[in-house]
């Protein structure tokens, strides 16, 4: 399109002021701009700015009188004796020793609560020897790989911000002892963000902002990128899904997987009781006969904190962003779905790095920008036989969100050392804890030695001769 028309479209859209500096601008600069203005839907674009930025952008379709919490499968006392766990376990085995399963982590965030300046998935997090992230992960899938004698690829979705990074970060480090080959890295895609009056945000004099279009944005990337057609090819067809910000997740669970194939389910997700009513983590709940996921930003306080006739939470799922993916579902959302079949838009605020009257960089320290971004827990309506399975806290989830308090390195920092010593308490060795049962000493259980506790015992009891624990324990 000829920047005259394309200049035309942009102002009857009320967007025109993003060609204020295009006089100035280089030669290089106009193209720039010219190409980055031709990828933006206009017409999508003002459907969003009426929905989600002129209404404020809260949820006003949910009836919340027919909502009632997502069944699920309670966890047993014991998973190793309980018939039904078991049999899960068995049918996960075998996919996996089969090749049927491929780890996918959501690394195209900024983080901006963490205030990292590099991709989320360097930040150091383990008690001891300071893994990022990233090698905590590479470990449990390399340890995953080993024991059940198979490759496991992984896809790893950046962004266009953090993608180059990201990359580099693994050729430095030998992709953490991982066959190269099995790293499969796509960026995700892109939205403009807006300010409060729906006007595009100008990064600079040539640049729109562009932000990413959020972890639902995973499923389109996975299609556009090719990811979903290398998968097929290698006879992968189930996908399990996790954040960046979570080392405890247990990527490679048997049981999950086992119930996720033998529930037929299209999209299973795992389940974590909320640790106090008001807890900020999406809700399982049903909603017209679909799970769904409801926003605690969305769910009145009275539902989160409503309470059974035993006086349980009657709300209690939370959702914490472990989910099996099947490799045809994605296929059906991502490809060329459109109407329904489509993820929503939700509004995020966040502090978008914009430019003033004459053209000066500015850095907010306040959210200033509405950026859009679609969840992947809105696939779940969308989904068949949608499974939920109940995991425990400990050894499933302690985001790293924020620099400091709930959800920080700390909190995170200590939830491993917890981990740490209940592994260590099944094999009768007991460890010094504060007041807070924060164990006094720095523990650390590599995942190459176990990432689970079933084979901690197993792989412990098998050690000809136990390690003294003792401050800075590493195993
Ligand atoms: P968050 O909701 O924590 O967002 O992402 P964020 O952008 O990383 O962090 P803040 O809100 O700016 O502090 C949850 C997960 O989804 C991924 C993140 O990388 C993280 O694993 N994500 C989020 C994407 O992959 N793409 C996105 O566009 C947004």
């Amino acid at each position: 399109m000829n920047p005259e028309d394309l200049k035309q479209k942009f102002e009857s859209a009320g967007q025109g002021h993003v060609f204020e500096f295009f006089e100035t601008l280089t030669d290089s600069g106009k193209s720039d701009l010219l190409g980055q203005l031709e990828q933006v839907d206009l017409s999508e674009l003002k459907a969003l700015n009426d929905e989600l930025v002129f209404s404020g952008g809260k949820r006003d379709d949910i009836d919340f009188s027919k909502l009632t919490p997502a069944p699920y499968k309670p966890l047993p006392a014991d998973k190793i004796s309980d018939a039904e766990w078991s049999s899960a376990k068995r049918a996960g085995e075998e996919a996996i020793k089969a090749g049927r399963i491929a780890a996918f982590v959501v690394a195209g965030g900024q983080g901006t609560r963490l205030g990292f300046n590099a991709p989320k998935g360097l930040y150091k997090v383990t008690p001891v020897k300071h893994k990022s992230l990233f090698q905590v992960f590479a470990e449990k899938i390399l340890s995953a790989s080993r024991k059940y004698g198979v490759g496991i690829p992984w896809l790893i979705m950046t962004s266009h911000i953090n993608d180059a990074a990201t990359r580099s970060f693994f050729a430095e480090n030998g992709f953490f002892g991982l066959n190269p080959d099995d790293v499969i890295f796509f960026k995700q895609g892109l939205m403009p963000a807006v300010d409060a009056s729906g006007k595009i945000i100008m990064e600079s004099k040539s640049k729109i902002a562009m932000t990413p279009d959020g972890h639902g944005g995973c499923l389109r990337a996975m299609c556009r990128s090719g990811a979903i057609g290398e998968l097929k090819k290698r006879g992968i067809d189930c996908i399990s899904y996790f954040q960046v910000d979570n080392p405890l997740v247990n990527i490679i669970d048997p049981y999950f997987i086992g119930f996720h194939i033998l529930g037929g389910s299209e999209m299973s997700s795992k389940m974590i009781p909320k640790a106090y009513e008001l807890e900020k983590v999406g809700h399982f709940c049903l909603l017209d006969g679909k799970t769904c996921v409801v926003e605690y930003s969305d769910l009145p306080q009275e539902y989160q904190k409503m309470r059974d006739e035993n006086g349980k939470l009657k709300f209690v799922s939370g959702s914490v962003a472990i989910h099996v993916l099947d490799r045809d579902f994605v296929e059906r959302l991502g490809g060329n779905a459109s109407g329904s079949a489509k993820l929503p838009f939700h509004r995020a605020d966040k502090k978008i790095p914009h430019i003033g009257k004459n053209g000066e960089k500015i850095t907010p320290d306040k959210p200033n920008g509405i950026k859009f971004e679609m969840f992947v827990f809105d696939a779940l309506p969308l989904a068949k036989s949608p499974v939920i399975i109940e995991g425990f806290r400990g050894d499933e989830f302690s985001p790293v969100k924020n620099a400091e308090g709930v959800d920080s390195p700390l909190t995170c920092k200590n939830h491993q050392k917890q981990q740490a010593a209940r592994w260590l308490a099944k094999v009768g060795c007991a460890t010094m804890a504060d007041s807070e049962n924060v164990p006094v000493f720095d523990m650390e259980i590599s995942p190459l030695f176990a990432s689970n506790e079933e084979d901690f015992v197993i792989n412990w009891n098998a050690l000809p001769q136990k390690p003294e624990i003792t401050d800075g324990f590493y195993i």
